[in-house]
């Protein structure tokens, strides 16, 4: 039986335990996408869990969907992000950059050219985003050309390149969650007839495309992905095909050997058990809302070989050691999870010494 604090092989580094912060959007980069000062000492004070993934991270300008959240494609970018893994590896721990294209989840007004936002199809999610001035309805987005789809994927390479050359371990591509990945698996956004909508293998062409090219620019064993089978939040409906689009994919994303396939769950269990199945390399589970008393029972199952907690690593920077000594854990502070400043995001307690 394997506990969450035995070493685990991922991609290729050796974790000192199977704890992963989930990635989490916080909303306090500069308006030009480097990631803001405090930043470093965030993701430092949570080096105790064996890989850290980041906050969703643009992999260009059209990438952005919310405010102030950084990129990954600019010297500067680059830059601001070395400081980050530079006090992550100073402190033991292992990051991933999770490279996060929002497509129609944007708001013209959240990003640096403020254009109409780009999605696999012309269809509005239905739902609003925060900006500057508060909330606003989402405008329906422009479909990206057959040859734009070609440039996205290049722009997805470009940041992966540029997440390496800032000293991250690896990427994580943000394929779940209702951003532009999943729009393009499911028909409820995707109505396209050119070769990336219509059949399964369409729907899930970009995701194998960007996954294949980021393998290629910097090594399978460093590119990894996020998949929420069965979102149905913002518009997102993936249909009665969707776990046989997701069954697919795994097995096409298998041959490809990436270092791992990080599942939030959402969707059945039946879904889960084939996925374990037919993926070879190290699996992530994020349960959402994960009471504390079940932390380690996936891993201990063997259902998979990793484990990711969002909400408490943001409130816990010594999480794996509370979780060791079974000590109380701090609430987190719902008010402050994007944008503002120390307050509620490096002002978490440790336990005393
Ligand atoms: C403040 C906040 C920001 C989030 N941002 C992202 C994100 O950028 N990318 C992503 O894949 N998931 C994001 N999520 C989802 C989390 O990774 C995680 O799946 C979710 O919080 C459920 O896990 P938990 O109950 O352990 O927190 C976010 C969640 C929260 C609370």
């Amino acid at each position: 039986m394997n506990s969450i604090f035995t070493p685990v092989r991922l991609g290729r580094t050796t974790l000192p335990n199977r704890l992963v912060m989930a990635p989490m959007t916080r909303s306090r980069a500069a308006f030009d996408g480097t990631p803001g000062e405090l930043a470093a000492e965030y993701y430092a004070q949570r080096a105790g869990v064996g890989l850290i993934v980041t906050e969703g991270t643009q992999p260009s300008d059209d990438g952005q969907g919310y405010l102030t959240t950084p990129g990954i494609y600019t010297p500067a970018h680059v830059a601001g992000w070395r400081k980050i893994t530079s006090a992550v590896h100073d402190k033991g721990g292992h990051i991933f950059i999770q490279l996060m294209h929002a497509g129609r989840m944007s708001h013209p007004d959240n990003t640096p050219h403020h254009r109409q936002s780009v999605a696999p199809s012309a269809i509005a999610p239905g739902t609003g985003m925060f900006t500057a001035i508060g909330m606003q309805d989402i405008p329906t987005p422009r479909p990206l050309t057959t040859e734009e789809v070609r440039q996205t994927v290049a722009d997805f390479r470009h940041a992966a390149r540029s997440a390496i050359e800032a000293g991250a371990d690896g990427v994580e591509i943000h394929g779940a969650n209702a951003y532009l990945v999943q729009q393009f698996f499911a028909p409820s956004a995707n109505t396209r007839t050119d070769q990336y909508g219509g059949s399964i293998e369409n729907r899930a062409r970009f995701a194998v495309e960007v996954a294949a090219a980021i393998a290629e620019e910097i090594g399978a064993d460093r590119t990894s992905i996020r998949l929420s089978p069965g979102t149905t939040i913002w518009g997102i409906d993936e249909g009665a095909e969707g776990p046989d689009l997701y069954r697919y994919l795994i097995a096409e994303l298998d041959k490809l050997g990436l270092a791992y396939v990080h599942i939030m769950h959402q969707g059945s269990e039946p879904l889960l058990a084939d996925i374990r199945k037919l993926w070879h390399k190290s699996l992530i589970l994020n349960r959402p809302g994960r009471p504390r008393d079940q932390i380690g029972a996936d891993v201990a199952s063997g259902l998979v070989d990793l484990e990711a907690y969002g909400q408490m690593v943001l409130a816990n920077p010594d999480f794996a050691v509370r979780l060791k000594a079974n000590a109380a854990m701090n609430e987190a502070d719902h008010n402050t999870y994007f944008g503002g400043t120390a307050r509620g995001y490096i002002d978490y307690p440790a336990l005393s010494a």
